[in-house]
């Protein structure tokens, strides 16, 4: 008999063949048992009929706990009402293994905190099992977005001299003789380098943030992706935001048919953003249309020209649209030391941020940068960062500087927001926040 994967089932529609997994679930009517297995490639219900099986594994069926590891041969059998569209009639079944204890996660409904505390058996199951499986998709289809423009992976160090995006939010590491270094809040600073020496790269990685947040957006480890393209100039950055965005919602719906419909996720809110032509709307234009949906909605407060946008704010903005939104040109007060100011209006800079629909917020933040020594010099000074960490960065300046710009992209809130999930936890194997750090 043929061994398989679940996933792959279908062609052997009519033929034999073996299946090894995991038991799931099992109910029984008298003369026929139904187990729902799982292989990790998709979840299969396998039926024994008495007299079909021998008479011994017929009995034992009907007593195997959940979680017991199973060998199980048989006929391969379209059948409509059996989910996945085939079912497995068995003729041999096998127990591989069976758990050594009580398995603590059971068919009732479990709080999404005692799921977290046993998260390692948690990710045997449908939802955890859709939500990475997207996330898989998500990540191969950056890779091969990036590789398709030519443009190459480059790897930024985790533990790294300096802050990139402010000093607040940092953790230190000590390092030998009252030395300290700190987590890499973000690979940019090295992706410029790596813009300068190969044109056009991105690094893949995880980044660090000690928020002391208990938000549904923040995790104190997540994966950022940072392409930074020499001589790009900020429209073309956006643009090129929009294209990848376009393109990995429109690999998942393509790709990942089931895992959406396990999570039950409504694909239509996601149709439009495959499309593209995402709205681009000024800082300014923004803070208007907050006071325009604060007039309406007594929740919501207008925020004063020169202030970040909120949570409630960026929520309110988007609920305008059916797609992801390119707020841009923010005020340089509000912003990172090197972003590029705007030459029509010098209290602006060349940066946008994109807001996910459906209220996820922010998932992109991406900006021109500046290639003036002087200038860049001048801004590390009113930021009040130490000058010396940033010689190399400097040096970037002063050997054939060009205009460069690029973005970061944040993995999890991109997977929550595609699978529709409420809490960026969900959207990493293994979550790291304030509130948690275990398995
Ligand atoms: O907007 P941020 O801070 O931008 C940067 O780090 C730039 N250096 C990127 C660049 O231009 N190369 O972070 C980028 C993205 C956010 O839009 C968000 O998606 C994600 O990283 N992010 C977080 N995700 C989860 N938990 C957190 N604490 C996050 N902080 C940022
Ligand atoms: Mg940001």
């Amino acid at each position: 008999m043929q061994r398989v994967f679940i996933e792959e089932i279908s062609a052997f529609d009519g033929q034999e063949a073996q299946v090894r997994g995991w038991l799931v679930n099992r109910r029984s009517k008298g003369k026929i048992h139904f187990l729902t297995l799982r292989d990790g490639t998709g979840f299969l219900q396998a039926t024994l009929f008495k007299g079909e099986v021998p008479d011994d594994q017929f009995e034992l069926a009907d007593h195997l706990p959940q979680e017991t590891a199973l060998e199980i041969g048989g006929l391969v059998r379209a059948d409509s009402r059996a989910p996945g569209g085939y079912e497995l009639a068995v003729k041999s079944l096998e127990v591989i293994s069976q758990r050594q204890a009580e398995y603590p996660i059971t068919p009732k409904e479990h709080g999404v905190d005692f799921l977290m505390d046993h998260r390692h058996l948690w990710l045997r199951h449908r939802k955890p099992w859709a939500v990475l499986r997207v996330r898989d998709e998500i990540e191969r289809s950056i890779h091969d977005f990036f590789h398709q423009r030519g443009f190459i992976r480059m790897d930024s160090p985790i533990l790294t001299p300096n802050a990139v995006e402010g000093t607040s939010d940092l953790f230190e590491v000590d390092l030998f003789d009252g030395e300290k270094a700190y987590l890499s809040q973000s690979g940019q600073l090295y992706a410029e380098a790596g813009a300068l020496a190969f044109g056009k790269v991105y690094t893949f990685g995880p980044t660090f943030r000690a928020e002391r947040s208990k938000t549904r957006r923040h995790l104190l480890e997540f994966w950022m992706i940072e392409p930074e393209v020499a001589f790009m100039t900020h429209e073309e950055n956006m643009q090129l935001q929009e294209d990848l965005v376009a393109y990995l919602v429109g690999r998942v719906l393509e790709r990942r048919k089931e895992e959406l419909a396990v999570l039950e996720r409504d694909v239509t809110k996601l149709e439009p953003t495959a499309e593209g032509r995402f709205p681009r709307i000024h800082y300014s234009r923004a803070v208007e249309m907050v006071a325009e949906l604060a007039s309406e909605n007594s929740g919501l407060e207008a925020l004063p020209w020169g202030e970040d946008f909120g949570a409630p704010h960026e929520a309110a903005i988007s609920s305008r649209y059916d797609r992801p939104v390119i707020l841009e040109k923010y005020p340089a007060r509000i912003k990172a030391f090197y972003m590029q100011p705007d030459e029509k209006d010098p209290r602006l800079v060349k940066n946008n941020d994109m807001l996910a629909p459906e209220g996820y917020g922010e998932i992109i933040g991406g900006s021109q940068r500046i290639h003036d020594p002087e200038l860049l010099i001048q801004k590390i000074r009113e930021h009040n960062l130490p000058e010396e960490v940033f010689d190399w960065y400097l040096d970037l300046r002063n050997f054939g500087t060009v205009p460069h710009a690029g973005f970061g992209i944040g993995l999890e809130r991109t997977v929550a927001w595609i699978c529709g999930l409420q809490h960026v936890r969900e959207a990493v194997p293994f979550p790291r926040m304030y509130t948690r750090m275990r398995p």
